[in-house]
Order: C-alpha cells, then structure tokens, then sequence
C-alpha cells in the first residue's frame, strides 16, 4: 500500500525533488481520508530524499521501518516520543478537522494532505516547511520565519482553518520545534547511517525502437530505465549533432519503477528514409564522465521493409531495431577491461 501512496506522491510533485547540488531533504507525508464524522483512514510515510524510511500502521499508528539503519540511527528514547508524539497529534488533528468541518458544513467524504519536513544545505544552514491540501488543492503553508500560515486561496473554508491553526499554538510549535531543531538534528544522524543507500547508483537500461504512426511518419523511440539516481540527460544526436528542443522532440517526465530506480523515454519524429545518423545519448552518474550512445537502425532495408509489412497487415508497429540491454555485470567487466566501445564514449 505504501507503494503506490509514494509512486503517486513522486508523480504528484516532480518539482520538489531537485535539490539543489549537496542539499537533502526529510518529508513527512500525511494523508487523511475523512469518510465521515466517525471514519479518518489516515496513511503516513517519512521520506528522505526519495528513500522511504517508514510508514504509520494505518490501525496502530506505530511506525514500520523500511530501511535497517533508520532505528539504530536514533535512540530508544526518540523513537518512543516521536511515536507519541505522531498518536497524540493524529489524534487531536482528526477531532480539530471533524470540528471544524461541522461547523462550516464542509461535504464529506474529503481528503487533507500534509507534508512536513527540513531541508538542509550545504553550509549546514535549514529550512524547516509544511504544507497541507485540501481535496488534492494546495490549501495552506506554513511560514517558518513568521510564524504564520498562509493562504493559498482566499476561500472562508481556508480562512477558518487558517485562524484555528493560528489559535492552536500547540501545533505551530511542534511544527517549530520538530522540523526546525529535531528535524536537523536527525537528519545529521540519518545521513551519516544512510549514506549507502545515499550513494547507490543504478545504470540506465536503454532501448531504441521505432513506431510509424502514419506512412509519412516515423517515431523514435528512445526508452531509459532502471536508472538511480533521479537526474539524467537524455538527448537524441542527428549526425552526431545534438537535436534541439522543437516540435519534433519530445521528452516525457521521468517516472519512478516500483523498485526505486526511475524511468523516461525521449521520442524523435522524423521523415522515413530522411538518410540521417541517428544516437540516443545518455549521461549519467553512474556513468561517470562517459555518456551511454544507442545508435538507431544500422540496417535501413530491414527497417523499411518490416514497417511495409507490418502496415500492410494493419497493424501498429513496434519494431525494436536496437536492443540495447545495460547490465551492471556488464557494465562492471566493461569499466575493468578499460573499454574502447563505441557505445559507452568518452566525452569531456
Ligand atoms: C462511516 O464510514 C465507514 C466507512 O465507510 C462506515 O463503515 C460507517 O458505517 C460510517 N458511519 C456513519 C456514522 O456513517
Ligand atoms: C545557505 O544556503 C542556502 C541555499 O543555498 C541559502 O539560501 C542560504 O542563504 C545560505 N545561508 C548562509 C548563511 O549562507
Ligand atoms: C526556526 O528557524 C527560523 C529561521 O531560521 C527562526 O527564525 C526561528 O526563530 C526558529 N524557531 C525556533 C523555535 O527555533
Ligand atoms: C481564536 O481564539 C480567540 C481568542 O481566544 C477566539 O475568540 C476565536 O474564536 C478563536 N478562533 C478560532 C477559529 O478558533
């Protein structure tokens, strides 16, 4: 179940998760379904960077750990007041938002959805944030300097909550309290027991095929996947020249794998038989300085050919011409036997 609340909140919130170089970022992420006065469903996962540390147990409110170095990295003593202090706080935030949604006449079944966390920089300076929607709409922020909540939309709902949480300080300060002072505080610890899952590197797997939505068309089709961490450049090469962003390129967003590595796939429309070179180039860390290159069709004739046939059958096409898997075994032995390929290059 935590899964997929983690797949979509990555989905949700593609800008939040480029830090700037050397900067990390703890979250923690609520999600409360309220069906009605006496049913709150409430799903709740710590994050660091975009490795999951743990979860809530949806009936105990007791924290899982899903990494072996997140409990040792903290004593006893913390855990057991953190998970106090998140049944004490789940507990007062179901009673506060069943209030005040009587009182306003606010529709059930509703949704509100929190995320708080710090993010420390470089030189060791923080800044501690929390947000919350409403019904999948930004809703309100916390200002930390201020001390004050923000409205993201002017509505009576927002003003009314606004004006509760202001009234109840208690909350304002565990807010200041835990992301401020703990938060970074912890977060040192985290980084120092989590630095190898910090560094883990996964190679891109790349593949390059073709589809031919129309006779007069076709799609390249550059797909890169198994990849950890999250940046990647992907660019297609005409001629050995780097195509420019246009009409003609486009690049999805990229996507997390169920296991923690992520994926994307870059398409390239070009005329059939246009006589051009055409490379998929890939950077990325754990590639070094050297960039990844998958050269599309070596053998026009089969390509053409094949798309006739296919088109003639009326069917779609999807025809893989380069298939170019990117093991880590492989890529081991390659780095050792100090490689002259023509696939992994050696840019400056
Ligand atoms: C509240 O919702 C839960 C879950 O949907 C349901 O089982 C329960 O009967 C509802 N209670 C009331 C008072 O409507
Ligand atoms: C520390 O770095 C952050 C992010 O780059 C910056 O916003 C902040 O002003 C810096 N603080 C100091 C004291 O240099
Ligand atoms: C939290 O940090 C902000 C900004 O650095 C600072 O103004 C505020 O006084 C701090 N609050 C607490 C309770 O430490
Ligand atoms: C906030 O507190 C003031 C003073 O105690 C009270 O008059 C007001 O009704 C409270 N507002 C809310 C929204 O709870």
């Amino acid at each position: 179940m935590h899964h997929s609340l983690f797949l979509l909140l990555v989905l949700l919130l593609p800008g939040t998760w480029a830090d700037p170089e050397g900067s990390f970022t703890v979250r923690l992420l609520q999600i409360s379904t309220f069906q009605n006065t006496s049913s709150v469903d409430t799903e709740g996962l710590g994050l660091l960077e975009d490795i999951e540390l743990g979860a809530l147990d949806k009936r105990t409110w007791n924290i899982h750990f899903y990494q072996p170095w997140v409990r040792p990295a903290l004593p006893r003593s913390d855990w057991d007041t953190i998970e106090n202090m998140i049944k004490i706080y789940l507990q007062k935030f179901s009673h506060l938002i069943n209030d005040g949604a009587s009182k306003r006449d606010v529709p059930y079944p509703f949704v509100v959805q929190c995320v708080a966390g710090c993010e420390l920089y470089p030189n060791r300076t923080s800044r501690a944030f929390a947000y919350v929607g409403y019904n999948g709409q930004d809703f309100l922020s916390y200002d930390v300097d201020l001390g004050k909540w923000i409205l993201y939309e002017d509505t009576d709902l927002a003003r009314y909550v606004q004006a509760t949480l202001q009234n109840y300080t208690a909350f304002s300060e565990l807010v200041q309290v835990l992301f401020n002072d703990t938060c970074v505080d912890d977060m040192e610890l985290l980084l120092q027991y989590g630095k190898a899952a910090l560094a883990r590197r996964e190679p891109p797997v790349a593949t390059v095929f073709a589809r031919a939505p129309g006779p007069a068309q076709l799609l390249l089709v550059c797909r890169v996947t198994g990849f950890y961490p999250r940046p990647i450049s992907v660019a297609w090469l005409r001629d050995g020249q780097e195509v420019l962003p246009g009409p003609a390129l486009t690049t999805s967003a990229i996507l997390p794998n169920a296991d923690l590595t992520y994926q994307l796939r870059s398409v390239l429309a070009v005329n059939p038989g246009d006589g051009h070179s055409y490379t998929c180039r890939i950077r990325h860390c754990s590639l070094g300085t050297r960039s990844l290159l998958i050269p599309w069709g070596n053998s026009k004739a089969v390509l053409i050919s094949g798309l006739v046939a296919a088109l003639s059958a009326g069917v779609t096409v999807a025809a893989i011409v380069v298939l170019w898997v990117w093991r880590r075994r492989k890529y081991q032995k390659m780095e050792e036997s100090e490689p002259r390929s023509s696939i992994v290059s050696n840019e400056a």
